[in-house]
């Protein structure tokens, strides 16, 4: 039992580095939650400081998910958990890992949205699904260029394309979990939601659209 309370907290300290945080004040010397939309992630880093600090702190964070979750993975095959319980510790490990990220305990709490920790995530449990949800989530952007709406609709395709036989887990916990991050994923883009229906939510700059 110990070790598994310090895997699930290892877990959630390693969702809470703040990488848009750390990045902005180390290099830049800025608090990233006071620029732009305030978000301490990637899209905001990516949209105040660069392309560069942007792809950095986009892999970061999705590693972050990523290694929290292959952490139950190392503990599988280190004989401490048995294989019938792997899923339940990848979804503990990458659901900790993401509330780590979007209440972060190295930041007062003032986290991102989660969606690269979420993806991240689910690299580590469901490549094939994830694979079609960055196709949803590229066609939403060029088409839209909200990055928020493409976020959103990445998530929910990632629960609704589950319910088709072809991604369907063996698990079902693993649908119930699609559904609930992608509820956690709009529910961290409220006030991107209230932009959107607002008409004043940022867009990306693309192929020279302002
Ligand atoms: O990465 C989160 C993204 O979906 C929205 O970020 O900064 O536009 O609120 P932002």
């Amino acid at each position: 039992l110990p070790l598994i309370l310090a895997l699930l907290l290892a877990a959630y300290l390693i969702g809470s580095i703040p990488t848009a945080l750390w990045v902005g004040r180390r290099f830049f010397g800025l608090d990233i939650r006071e620029h732009g939309s305030g978000n301490a992630g990637a899209t905001n880093t990516f949209r105040v400081l660069g392309k560069k600090p942007g792809s950095v702190v986009m892999a970061i964070d999705i590693f972050k998910g990523w290694a929290a979750t292959m952490m139950a993975t190392v503990m599988l095959q280190q004989g401490a958990i048995a294989a019938d319980k792997l899923l339940y510790f990848q979804l503990a490990c990458g659901v900790l890992a993401v509330l780590g990220h979007i209440y972060p305990v190295f930041a007062q709490f003032r986290g991102g949205k989660g969606v690269a920790t979420v993806l991240g995530m689910m690299l580590a449990i469901a490549p094939a699904t994830v694979g079609v949800c960055i196709l949803v989530f590229l066609v939403v952007l060029v088409l839209f260029r909200y990055v928020s709406l493409a976020s959103m609709s990445a998530g929910v395709a990632f629960a609704l394309l589950q319910l088709l036989p072809a991604f369907r887990p063996q698990n079902p916990l693993l649908l119930y979990f699609g559904f609930i991050l992608a509820a956690l994923l709009i529910y961290t883009h409220r006030a991107n939601i209230g932009r959107l229906r607002a008409g004043n939510e940022s867009r990306v700059p693309l192929f020279g659209r302002k």
